[in-house]
């Protein structure tokens, strides 16, 4: 740690850790509703609908609080200064927080609006764009006042920029259901394929220029052309989720060629971290953060990439729409391209956080393999009982219970790669808050 403030990443990251273990808890519960049947005197209480709300909010509140505190964490390195208010940080998360209790407790009495993942009702919608607002502030101050620009900055900036902006779509109410979905989708798709990959672009470049010792001119090259390609594929892409909201029928082959081309930044993005390991100049110290970037950048590339392309041509998404094919890659890509961006972040700061230069990592590998092992698994077993549903229910016209009950040993297998999955999370979790200096070796 070179400056005092970059000591708020820590609390950034602390919070969001148990927030990724509850979201976990939620989804073995929503698989066990595919699973088992449920007793209805549960369900009244606890219905499918709330754990889902819950399952997705959660998700993205861990992963907003950890490219937060990423950020926190870069930007004094980066504009070689301190925060410009730590005070401002603070406040802005436990803002955040509160307002993630709120809503949770909140979804338990249905007070949402029932947009999956925006579920948080208006009010709170208001608390986190002033949350979003100072943060923002706080991030855009402190690199003006230090005024050494670089692309990593001014990168992570603009996604950050775009994404609370596009937040601001999700808010109203419209009237026309169509174009409610339509802005709805601009939040969703042009999140996680625009403004999110810009922030994990420069993360990522930091990180690899770290770890790695690559001049920054190289990694910064790089950026340059990855965030250009997502941009060009990403925006005119979101068409593909407007196949089935009765937009114009042009949406068809926009969508379908553009989002075909998604996986190009993706795989550029591989390559680039391939490159840099290539090219390296320094020792790596930590190869857990390491092996973490290199299985961000490969299952990114799965999850997104080829999981993505797997269903995004019309042809293919009239027999797989919202089915667990969806699912399967909402997992995939998910887990692998901002769970893992995320953990590679907490694993690459939170040692230096703590002053501790070599970690025992034996713990931290175990979590890592079995959670990607587990994640694996889960996407495919979720994607068997997707084509199952996709054939039974589309192909053959045969009803939706008898679809169900064909998926349901899909459903339950996928449970218990879930539960590996839970155990290698609170491994990593564990690790992470409880991390050590490695043993000299002799
Ligand atoms: C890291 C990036 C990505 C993430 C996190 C992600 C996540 C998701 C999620 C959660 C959904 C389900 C939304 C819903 O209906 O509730 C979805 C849908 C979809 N995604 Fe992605 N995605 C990513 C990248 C991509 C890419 C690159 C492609 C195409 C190459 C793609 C193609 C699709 C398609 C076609 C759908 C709609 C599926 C349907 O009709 O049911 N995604 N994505
Ligand atoms: C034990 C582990 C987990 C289990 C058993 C599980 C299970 C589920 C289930 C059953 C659903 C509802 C699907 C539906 O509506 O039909 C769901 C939704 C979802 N989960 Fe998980 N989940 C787990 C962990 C995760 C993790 C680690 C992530 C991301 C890092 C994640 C991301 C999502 C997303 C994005 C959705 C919404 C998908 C969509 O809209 O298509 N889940 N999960
Ligand atoms: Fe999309």
């Amino acid at each position: 740690m070179e400056y005092r403030s970059q000591k708020i990443a820590y609390w950034y990251f602390v919070a969001a850790l148990p927030l990724f273990v509850l979201q976990v808890f939620l989804g073995l519960y929503l698989g066990s509703s595919y699973a088992f049947t449920i007793p209805q005197e549960i369900v009244d209480v606890f219905s499918f609908a709330t754990a889902r709300s819950m399952h997705t909010n959660l998700l993205v509140l861990w992963m907003l609080l950890g490219f937060m505190g990423g950020a926190y964490y870069i930007v004094p390195e980066e504009t070689q200064s301190e925060i410009y208010s730590p005070g401002l940080a603070y406040f802005q998360l436990v803002a955040l927080l509160v307002t993630g209790v709120v809503a949770l407790i909140g979804f338990f009495f249905g007070w949402t609006q029932g947009r999956p993942l925006l579920e948080i009702p208006r009010p709170l919608d208001l608390v986190v764009v002033v949350g979003a607002l100072i943060f923002l502030f706080n991030i855009g101050m402190t690199m003006l006042k230090a005024n050494r620009w670089t692309v990593i900055q001014g990168t992570l900036l603009g996604g950050l920029v775009f994404l609370a902006l596009l937040y601001l779509f999700g808010i109203p109410f419209y009237r026309n259901e169509v174009i409610d979905w339509y802005y709805w989708w601009w939040v969703i798709h042009l999140w996680v394929e625009g403004a999110w990959e810009l922030v994990t672009g420069a993360i990522l470049a930091f990180i690899l220029m770290k770890l790695t010792g690559v001049d920054r001119h190289v990694v910064e090259k790089w950026l340059y052309v990855e965030i250009g390609l997502f941009m060009f594929t990403g925006i005119a892409g979101t068409g593909h989720h407007y196949y089935w909201i009765g937009a114009p029928r042009y949406w068809l082959w926009i969508g379908g060629i553009f989002s075909a081309l998604e996986p190009l930044p993706i795989l550029l993005m591989v390559i680039d971290t391939m490159l840099h390991v290539k090219e390296r100049k320094t020792q790596i110290v930590n190869p857990l953060v390491w092996t973490y970037a290199i299985g961000c950048a490969v299952f990114h590339m799965i999850g997104a990439g080829v999981w993505g392309f797997a269903h995004t041509l019309p042809q293919i998404n009239y027999y797989t729409h919202g089915s667990q094919v969806t699912v399967s890659h909402g997992h995939l890509a998910f887990f692998g391209a901002y769970a893992l961006l995320n953990l590679t972040t907490f694993y690459f700061a939170m040692p230096k956080l703590k002053g501790i230069e070599v970690f025992d990592d034996r713990r931290g590998k175990i979590g890592f393999w079995t959670m990607n092992v587990a994640m694996m698994i889960m996407g495919l077993t979720f994607g068997v009982a997707g084509v199952l549903q996709a054939y039974i229910e589309r192909v053959l016209g045969m009803g939706y219970m008898t679809a169900q009950s064909y998926m349901r040993l899909w459903m339950l297998v996928t449970i218990v790669a879930g539960v590996f999955f839970l155990a290698g999370l609170l491994t990593t979790v564990t690790d992470l808050l409880t991390l050590r200096p490695a043993k000299q070796e002799a």
